[in-house]
């Protein structure tokens, strides 16, 4: 752990991926920051989450410098494939958009990202607890922390909060001055990561009678699956052979008959919510990523949102620092939201069509969701649509 500094620019609260590519990409352009992080690092480098990389996303890290692994150990996909009703559609994103996404795991991500700003000289003061911001409504914030029984302060210009949707920087703001917006789903994620290989060279999702499912990956040899399983579901209520025999009643045949199942190394499961808190930014203190927004993991975007709301917020921080300019700041709020509800749409959209909602007895419903698929897979404008938003809107 590095020593505690009581001066930087920006304060950064968590040192996820939201708040470790922005120290690199503030260190970038020459802004120095400090992150406090509430966990060990350790614990924030074993989590493990999303694994679908935007087209733009990936160029954003290459461009900074953090995309050497990514490019070498992750896999380009030109497509997915959506299965429903017994048939298989493959969406060509490359033929479609001239675009592609990147798979590589969150914690392959992190890892690099912790590697960089250690090679920065970025602080990241870990165990960092009892996190508290003042001053924002003036121009000296201030942001202290507990470490290891020890009160410590750090004077900055701006604190940004990537806290995560279990944050407490946006508690700063003052309730009045936020709304959230928030759509829960009746349902879950169960996820298994497996020493198996992937049944697929491309990930498969499959609306079913029984409930959704996905195929992703991590490498040749690590498979990461995915079931939905009923919103008060425990983790005790999927033993491995449970979770894999309802997978492959969900998969189509051919599918199916060629999984390779085994152990689970890591299994997970996860609710299902789409929620919003605005605006983005009071006075000094600015929100980005999972703080002030969370999408259904449907649609890959959580850590999408994240890269485009940093590359955004250091935009506006350098347009400030560099040129004295407020304008970016005042704006970043606006711009990150635009993108930030598209995604929004994008994963209910995604969620919505692909899982059974139980409790739905209204064959309406039910037939809705039949006619949507049935578009999708019958034209090609349409799988346009989805493939644009899916590799990522352009900035
Ligand atoms: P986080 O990753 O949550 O990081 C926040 C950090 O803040 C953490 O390290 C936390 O310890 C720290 N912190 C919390 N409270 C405090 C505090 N009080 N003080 C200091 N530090 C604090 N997204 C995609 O784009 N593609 C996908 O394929 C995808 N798949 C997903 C699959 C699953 C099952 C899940 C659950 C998510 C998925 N996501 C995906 C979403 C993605 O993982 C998140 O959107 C992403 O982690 C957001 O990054 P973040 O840095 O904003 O927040
Ligand atoms: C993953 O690989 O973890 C993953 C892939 C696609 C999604 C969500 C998660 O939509």
């Amino acid at each position: 752990m590095s020593e505690i500094p009581t001066r930087t620019r920006v304060v950064i609260i968590g040192g996820g991926p939201a708040g470790s590519l922005l120290a690199h990409l503030l260190h970038v352009r020459g802004i120095d920051s400090v992150i406090v992080e509430l966990r060990t690092r350790d614990h924030v480098l074993e989590r493990v989450r999303a694994g679908v990389i935007e087209h733009e996303s990936a160029e954003i890290l290459r461009d900074s410098g953090v995309g050497k692994r990514m490019d070498a150990e992750g896999f380009v996909h030109e497509g997915v494939n959506l299965a429903h009703a017994g048939q298989m559609l493959r969406i060509d994103f490359q033929g479609l958009t001239g675009k592609h996404v990147t798979i590589y795991g969150q914690t392959e991500l992190q890892k690099d990202l912790y590697d960089v700003i250690d090679a920065d000289g970025v602080p990241l003061i870990d165990e960092a607890e009892g996190v508290r911001v003042g001053g924002i409504d003036g121009d000296s914030p201030m942001v202290g922390i507990d470490r290891h029984g020890q009160e410590h302060n750090i004077a900055c210009d701006f604190v940004v909060g990537c806290d995560g949707a279990h944050g407490v920087s946006r508690d700063f703001i003052p309730p009045g001055a936020r709304h959230s917006y928030e759509r829960q789903y009746p349902f879950c994620w169960v996820g298994v990561l497996s020493e198996t290989p992937p049944v697929d060279d491309e990930l498969i999702y499959a609306s079913h009678e029984r409930g959704f499912a996905l195929c992703s990956m991590r490498n040749e040899h690590r498979s990461r699956y995915y079931i939905q399983g009923p919103a008060d579901t425990t983790l005790d209520d999927w033993p491995d052979d449970r979770f894999w025999s309802e997978l492959t009643a969900r998969l189509p045949e051919t599918v199916a008959d060629r999984l390779e199942t085994g152990p689970s190394i890591e299994k997970i499961v996860t609710p299902l919510r789409s929620w919003v808190s605005e605006p983005l930014r009071h006075g000094r203190l600015f929100l980005a990523g999972d703080a002030a927004h969370v999408v259904p993991p449907t649609g890959a975007k959580g850590l999408n949102l994240a890269i485009s709301d940093v590359v955004y917020l250091v935009d506006a921080l350098a347009g400030h620092f560099d040129h004295g300019s407020m304008t970016g700041l005042d704006e970043y709020s606006g711009v990150a939201m635009a993108r930030v509800w598209n995604a929004v749409r994008f994963s209910w959209w995604m969620t919505t069509m692909l899982h059974r909602f139980p409790g739905i007895s209204d064959d309406f419903e039910r037939r809705l969701q039949r006619a949507e698929l049935d578009y999708l897979f019958g034209s090609e404008n349409a799988q346009r649509a989805m493939a644009e938003n899916y590799v990522g809107l352009p900035r």
